[in-house]
């Protein structure tokens, strides 16, 4: 291993010691950003307790030596079932995020969904991480979709693996922490946010050296510059894909296509009857609507629901190895984690999620060992205990 992942495996064995380092590292406005819900934020805790809360009974005797958490997910081979989660605006807070992320996904052999408001290009970010690229895609509805449909040609032609198209958000939603800071959409640096990144030096010296980031995928429709793709992201991007327009997009899309950010085992079943081949069981990390239920606790309904017909992931809360091994016990094929990464750049640097991803690989393995599976496979066969579970009987 390289000596100084060697290192920072020692040093921050945890998502929680790099959270306490990001909220230093990064600028308060950014740091809130990243870690901030809707309204009052139950949805985020509500995701930890209900995968806390989820038991599985190890079973012993067997030789576990061998035991790899490689998957294969859409025909490719990873080194496990654990996916960099899109994350918007991602170079805000950390500089850099984008290629970073898709330097750290080749280099670990993990599938890395590559965010439409990401801050480098589709193009760019298939040409770093070729063999493990996912796109996932935002409507712009203007113009009969235009513009969302040269997104995903633009994926095809670059390389993208899968497609994602985000559902779960139908609407602007309330982040009270980002209206406190003024943190809003086009993207203004303030004096109060001049001040918290002058306290925040690591980042102020990314920032320095890397510039202030755009939505590079949105600049070929708005016009070149910060300000201007930014308005034209407030204005045009958004709003939920109805179901007509992902028939139309599963039409034009010739590779493995997922909805991500489901949690109505009927809206899953909606889906795999239009050919949608992937679901992302998410609450967009209880960023949208605070009432939803944990994304944990709709993983078995949905996972019944659907079956072998689709391939079934999970994300919202998983921040530890042995989050992935209850989530694959409870019918998901893999994971994604959004934060988790994110804080590995704000609290490390350039190598955090290098770092996070090596974490949570070496996490599952040993959680692996100790329930006595050696595939992923076997993991659906452990038996689980899992109070929040939700059943629907309709
Ligand atoms: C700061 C931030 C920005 C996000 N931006 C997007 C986005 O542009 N598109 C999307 O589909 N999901 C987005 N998400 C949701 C993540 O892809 C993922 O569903 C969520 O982070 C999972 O929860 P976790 O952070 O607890 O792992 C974002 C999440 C965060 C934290």
């Amino acid at each position: 291993m390289d000596p100084t992942l060697a290192q920072l495996r020692r040093q921050y064995p945890m998502v929680s010691d790099l959270e306490r380092r990001a909220r230093w590292r990064m600028p308060r406005f950014a740091f809130e950003f990243l870690q901030g819900g809707a309204g009052d934020e139950t949805g985020m805790p509500r995701n930890r307790a209900a995968l806390q809360s989820v038991q599985v009974v190890p079973r012993y005797g067997v030789s576990v030596g061998a035991a790899s958490p490689e998957t294969e997910l859409f025909g490719h081979r990873y080194a496990a079932p654990i996916g960099i989660a899109p994350i918007g605006f991602d170079g805000i807070m950390w500089p850099g995020a984008t290629r970073l992320f898709a330097q750290a996904a080749q280099a670990r052999n993990i599938p890395y969904m590559v965010g439409t408001l990401a801050t480098e290009t589709i193009e760019t970010v298939c040409a770093l991480a070729p063999d493990v690229t996912w796109f996932q895609l935002y409507p712009l509805a203007a113009d009969d979709h235009r513009v969302t449909f040269d997104l995903a040609a633009r994926a095809d032609a670059a390389g993208a693996k899968v497609l994602a198209a985000t559902l779960d958000v139908p609407a602007r939603t309330k982040r009270p922490r980002d209206m406190r800071n003024g943190f809003g959409m086009p993207f203004k640096l303030t004096a109060g946010m001049l001040w918290q990144a002058g306290i925040a030096w690591p980042w102020a010296l990314a920032i320095a050296k890397r510039g202030i980031p755009t939505f590079a995928n949105i600049e070929r429709y708005s016009g070149p510059g910060r300000d201007v793709s930014a308005r034209y992201v407030g204005q045009h991007v958004g709003g939920g894909f109805d179901w007509e327009v992902l028939a139309r997009l599963r039409d034009r899309w010739k590779g493995p296509m997922m909805v991500k950010g489901i949690l109505h085992p009927k809206d899953a079943e909606k889906a795999v009857s239009l050919g949608i081949d992937g679901i992302v069981v998410s609450n967009h990390g209880g960023r949208q609507f605070d009432a939803s239920p944990a994304s944990v606790d709709m993983l078995p309904a949905i996972a019944a629901a659907v079956g072998s017909r689709a391939t079934v992931m999970l994300d919202s809360g998983v921040t530890a190895g042995v989050d992935v091994l209850r989530a694959l016990a409870l019918g998901a094929k893999g994971v994604f984690a959004g934060r988790a990464f994110m804080l590995g750049l704000g609290g490390i640097g350039d190598l955090g999620a290098q770092h996070m991803a090596g974490a949570l690989i070496e996490e599952l393995t040993l959680a692996m060992a100790q329930s006595g599976v050696t595939t992923t496979d076997q993991i659906a066969t452990l038996a689980t205990h899992h109070p929040g579970a939700w059943r629907f009987d309709a």
